[in-house]
This record gives structure tokens, sequence and C-alpha cells, in this order.
């Protein structure tokens, strides 16, 4: 398996066509919907689809990399810019958070950030829902080990992004950062806002140090759990993830067990070093299935670790915002918990002891509740499920995330493969870092050892939306790892690797090559065919898939990986 972001431009499109999504719910908003970008104001996406097959493997964009330990800025102010009157700001709906604690790296912690708002309105008219990110650099503490982390807001994770089906969402990011960086909005979309999209190199420009960009882009036609992250390098594992979550206004119906409380639970591995380091190690040569491996798990951002454990690394779990992760929910209640992968590599079995976890949602496609003991969730996925708080001869129960260590290529001896958090039966809904875990039971069925999905067969979505009974293309690609100069280990599609150009994005040359008429964008058929267009792209570095239009592509890829 890749360390590197793998994900790609054309999964979560084919995603988009392929499920029809959009087709069950209401009508889109047509009074609302305009092109947000000026410069792309003649309308790009009448012109070609590009579906853009890459396997990424970043490279390091901005240098300039400051000492460890010796320059990294502790930020203590949030934005206080003035919010703009017709739109729903966010940043000042939260003001609570300027008077949390802080840690001793600057942070704020939050704390029940990501418990959902009991109170929200589903069927709100439409609106635009704007956030202030600042993102710096600091050092902080998740599980006691000090390390170079990248916050948004002075948060780890990021804020909760929560908006209606419909809804615009607008995010102004500052990147107060060394290096120039990106988000993606995963799982979302697009449509018509390719440029939204945030995969440097592929959809747009990285945002330059002490530069602002400001990501707009309505979302319609998908509702549920979604998660944004950096898309620049692996970021995204130095702390740049958040939730984003979709209310539909039909939720109450598409969730078939009401609950009474609904929150976000992010799992994640966790790395003591920055990625720029393990990175540097990983793409070195004769470093094949090499992996970097965790050094531990976190829940929302949070874990304690033995420090004695580590005499090699700066570490102290007194501070507050270290400890076991414990999660308050009412008794005799049904509680949402929205489960998601926001780690970079490792799979999780996730466990509740002596709750039954009732599967509700899967990738933002709500499904008829069934029950399973287990959750296998892979980096990216999201699961909500529904558990009830009836047992009354206790109140509090372990919370179990332990990661599948079976793909990790090496041991790691300093490597703790599980969290363990709480869920105690109280009112107070709060999320706070507790030190000592209840002695529950265990489920007495064997543990999963294979690094595998979820056997998501018995689930039924709750609205059925048909598949296009044909595709309009196919394509077949073989992916693996193949060694090639240098001795270096690299992820393919075929004969392909991406390297892509961050200064001249893929989409950006394709608007240029269709405006201006360019022989080499031109469809090699009259019959609207979708073709790899190995003309305008380089195939070995960027092999790109072009269509006319809006057309379902059936991708079949067999995976030669054994990780
Ligand atoms: C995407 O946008 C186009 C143009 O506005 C529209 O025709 C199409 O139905 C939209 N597709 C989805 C899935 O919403
Ligand atoms: C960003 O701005 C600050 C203050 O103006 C400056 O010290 C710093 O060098 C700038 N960083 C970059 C990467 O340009
Ligand atoms: C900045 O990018 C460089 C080059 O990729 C990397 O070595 C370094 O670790 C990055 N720094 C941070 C703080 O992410
Ligand atoms: C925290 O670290 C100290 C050593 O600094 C250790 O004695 C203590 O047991 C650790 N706490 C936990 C919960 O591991
Ligand atoms: C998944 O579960 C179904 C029944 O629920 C079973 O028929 C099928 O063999 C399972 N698939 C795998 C790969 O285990
Ligand atoms: C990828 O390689 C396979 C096997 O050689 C071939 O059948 C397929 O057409 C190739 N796919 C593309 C998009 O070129
Ligand atoms: C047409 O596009 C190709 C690929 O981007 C480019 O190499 C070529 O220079 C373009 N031709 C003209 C006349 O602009």
């Amino acid at each position: 398996m890749p360390v590197a972001d793998e994900e790609v431009a054309l999964s979560e499109t084919s995603e988009q066509w392929s499920d029809g999504d959009a087709q069950r719910r209401a009508l889109l908003d047509e009074e609302n919907f305009r092109p947000h970008v000026e410069v792309w104001s003649f309308k790009w996406w009448q012109y070609a689809l590009l579906f853009l097959i890459s396997v990424i493997l970043l490279v390091p964009f901005a240098v300039n990399l400051a000492p460890k330990g010796s320059s990294w800025k502790e930020i203590t102010s949030i934005d206080t810019s003035q919010p703009d009157p017709d739109v729903n700001d966010q940043q000042f709906g939260q003001s609570e958070s300027l008077s949390q604690p802080q840690s001793p790296g600057g942070a704020t912690l939050p704390r029940d950030e990501y418990l959902l708002d009991p109170a929200w309105d589903y069927g709100a008219a439409p609106t635009t829902r704007q956030y202030h990110w600042t993102l710096t650099e600091t050092e902080l503490n998740p599980d006691g080990v000090w390390r170079p982390m990248l916050l948004i807001n002075n948060q780890f994770p990021g804020p909760l992004i929560e908006v209606n089906e419909h809804d615009t969402i607008r995010v102004v990011v500052d990147n107060q950062m060394t290096n120039a960086t990106s988000i993606h909005w995963h799982g979302i979309y697009q449509n018509g806002t390719n440029s939204m999209d945030g995969t440097v190199g592929i959809t747009g420009c990285p945002i330059a140090p002490n530069h602002s960009f400001t990501y707009e882009f309505k979302v319609y036609g998908q509702s549920g759990s979604y998660w944004y992250h950096a898309h620049q390098g692996m970021q995204a594992s130095d702390g740049l993830v958040g939730p984003l979550v979709i209310h539909s206004k039909d939720e109450k119906q598409l969730q078939q067990i009401q609950y009474a409380s609904d929150r976000i639970i992010m799992l994640s591995d966790h790395y003591h070093d920055l990625t720029g380091v393990l990175l540097r190690k990983y793409l070195a040569p004769d470093m094949e299935n090499a992996e970097p491996v965790p050094d531990g798990a976190l829940i929302n951002g949070r874990a304690i670790r033995n420090c004695d454990d580590l005499p090699h690394r700066r570490c102290d779990n007194t501070t507050s915002n270290v400890g076991i992760p414990a999660f308050d929910l009412e008794p005799n209640r049904h509680h949402r918990l929205r489960i998601m992968n926001v780690g970079a590599f490792a799979e999780f079995q996730f466990q509740i002891d002596e709750h039954e976890l009732a599967v509700t949602e899967v990738d933002g496609t709500d499904v008829r509740p069934t029950n399973y003991h287990r959750l296998n969730i892979n980096p990216a996925q999201r699961y909500s499920v529904v558990v009830h708080t009836d047992k009354r001869e206790r109140t509090s129960f372990r919370m179990r995330a332990r990661m599948i260590t079976h793909c990790f290529a090496e041991k790691n001896p300093y490597m703790v493969d599980s969290v363990q958090g709480i869920v105690q039966y109280s009112s107070n809904s709060g999320f706070t870092a507790a030190n000592e875990l209840p002695d529950t039971i265990d489920w007495d069925e064997a543990i999963g050892l294979e690094c595998k999905d979820l056997n998501t067969t018995e689930l039924v979505p709750v609205q059925v939306v048909a598949a296009p009974e044909k595709a309009d293309a196919f394509f077949y690609l073989r992916s693996n790892f193949e060694i090639g100069a240098y001795r270096l280990s690299r992820g393919k599609f075929n004969t392909s690797s991406w390297r892509g150009d961050v200064k001249n994005p893929t989409l950006f040359r394709s608007i240029d090559g269709l405006q201006a008429k360019n022989a080499s964008f031109d469809a090699e058929h009259d019959d609207g065919a979708v073709f790899v267009n190995d003309r305008a792209f380089n195939q070995p570095t960027e092999l790109t898939i072009q269509s006319s239009g809006i057309q379902t592509i059936d991708v079949l890829i067999s995976n030669f990986d054994d990780g």
C-alpha cells in the first residue's frame, strides 16, 4: 500500500457518476447556482470533463525548512476580521473557543467541538457558511510526545464544518506556515467547481506561504459524513485534517434509528516525526514496501503514552490535552457516532465493549441499521454507527481502536498498536481526558488480522439508487509498485507514475487547451469518445482520461500490491 495519498480525482468523480446519488435528492437549486471563481467566468465545465488517474508521488514543493524545534511559531491569536453580514460566519458562532484552555504548546483544545448541534435547523434556507482558517506550525504533544504539527485555528484535529445540503461552503484559508499547502474536501462532488477540489497539480495550485485562498463551493446531491485534509505532500498526517458534515432535510427519515446525540469520532495513526522526515526516508532508493510504521494512534487527536517508554523523545503526558479520550453519552438513549479514519496508512478495527454498533451510514450513503461488534475502517472511510446506552449495571465502557498491524512493513519497537477510550454514561455530553480505563468485556470472537475492508455485502441503502444500466466507457488499470531507475520504488497505474506540474495543474492546461482549440485536446473520434489523451499529457507522469461532457465510466483496477 502506498503511504502517499493515493486518492485520485478519478475515484471521487467515478463515485459521483456511478452511484448517481444526486438523482434521488431534491432538485438542484438553480437560482443560487453560479460559478464562484471570476477568472473562470466562461463556462468551462461545459467543456470536457477530465478524469485524472494518478498514483500520487508528491514532489516536495516548498523548501525552506526551519531547523527543528527552533522557529516554530506559537500562535495565540485567532482571526478577528469582521464577519460579512450576508453570510453565516461560523467563526463567530463559536467564540467560546477563545476562552478554552491553552496547552503549553499554545494550542486551543477542542472540547465538545465534534458534538453536533442538537438544535440544528435541517430546514433552514440555503445559506453561505463561512469559515476563517489560519494555518500555522507549532509544537504539540497529542499523546505526550512533543512534535512539530500543522494546525488549523490552533486546533488539532481541525474545526468542524457543519452545513445543510444546498448550502455554500466558503473557507478562507490563510497559510501562515513555511510550506505551501492546499485543502481537499474529501468526497465532495464539486460539480462545476473543479478548481475548488484542492488537489495540487491536478485541479489547482498550492497556496503559497503568507498567502490566502478562498474555497467556495455549493454542496448538493449528497449528505452525510465527510472530511477534509491537506493535499500537499503528506501534510494531512501532520495535523491538517477535520470533519465535514452535510445534513439532509430528510435526515430523520434516512437515519432509521432516532438518536439523542450525534458526534464525530476521528481515528488516526500517529507518528512522532514530521512527514517531511518520514517521506525522505520512504522515497529513498532500496525502500521498496517500507512504508513508515506509526508510533501510535489517536482518537479525536488524543491518547496517552508512558513517557518512560520513549526515553529518546521529549515527552510530557501531564498536559491537559493528553489523556484517555472519554465521551459522555446520556444513559438509556441512542447515540449516533460518525467514525472517520482520518489517518495516513493504518486500517483500524473499532469497538465499544458490550455494545453493538448499528451501522447506519457508509461514506455518505444511509443504510438500514445492521449490527456489528467490530468495525473495520480504512483511511478516508466513514461509518456512522448508532449505539444504545442501555446497560444498567455499569456506566463506563472501553472503546478500542486497534490498528491492523499485518500491513506494516517493519517492526517499530516504540509502537503502541491501539488507542483505548471510554464511553461513560453521563448527561454532560462532554469529551474529556480520563486517567483510568474501565474493566469491560471484549468480544470473544477472533480479532481480525488481515487488512481487509469491512464486509458490507449485507448493508442495504435506505434509498436504493440504481447504477446506470450501461457505462459509456470502460478502462482497465493495473496498479502496483515498481522499482525503476536509481532503485526507487514508485506506485504505478500501468506504466504511469504521477508527477504533476504544481505550477500549471492538469485542469488549467486543459481549459487553456480547449479554449484555444488546440488540436491536442480534440477528441480522437467525433463520436464523443472517452479516451486516454496521450497527446496533451505525458503518459508516464500524467495518465489522463478525457471525456466530452458528463459520461458514465467504468474503471476496473487490478491491484497487484500485496499490502
Ligand atoms: C452537474 O451540473 C450539471 C450542470 O449544471 C447538471 O446538468 C448535472 O445534473 C449536475 N450533476 C449532478 C450529479 O448533480
Ligand atoms: C511571511 O511573512 C513574515 C512576516 O511578514 C515573514 O517574516 C516571513 O519570512 C514570510 N514567510 C515567507 C515564507 O515568505
Ligand atoms: C516543508 O517541506 C519540506 C520539503 O518537502 C519538508 O522537508 C519539511 O518537513 C516541510 N516542513 C513542514 C513544517 O511541513
Ligand atoms: C505518563 O508518563 C509517566 C512517566 O513520565 C509514567 O509514569 C506514567 O505512567 C504515564 N502515564 C500513563 C497513563 O501512561
Ligand atoms: C460477505 O458476507 C456475505 C454474507 O453476508 C458472504 O456471502 C460473503 O462470502 C462475504 N464476503 C467475504 C469476502 O467474506
Ligand atoms: C493498462 O494495461 C492493461 C494491461 O496491459 C491494458 O489492457 C489496459 O488497456 C491499460 N489501460 C490503459 C488506460 O491504458
Ligand atoms: C497544444 O497543447 C500542447 C499540450 O499542452 C502543447 O504542448 C502545445 O504547445 C499546444 N499548442 C499550441 C499551438 O499552443
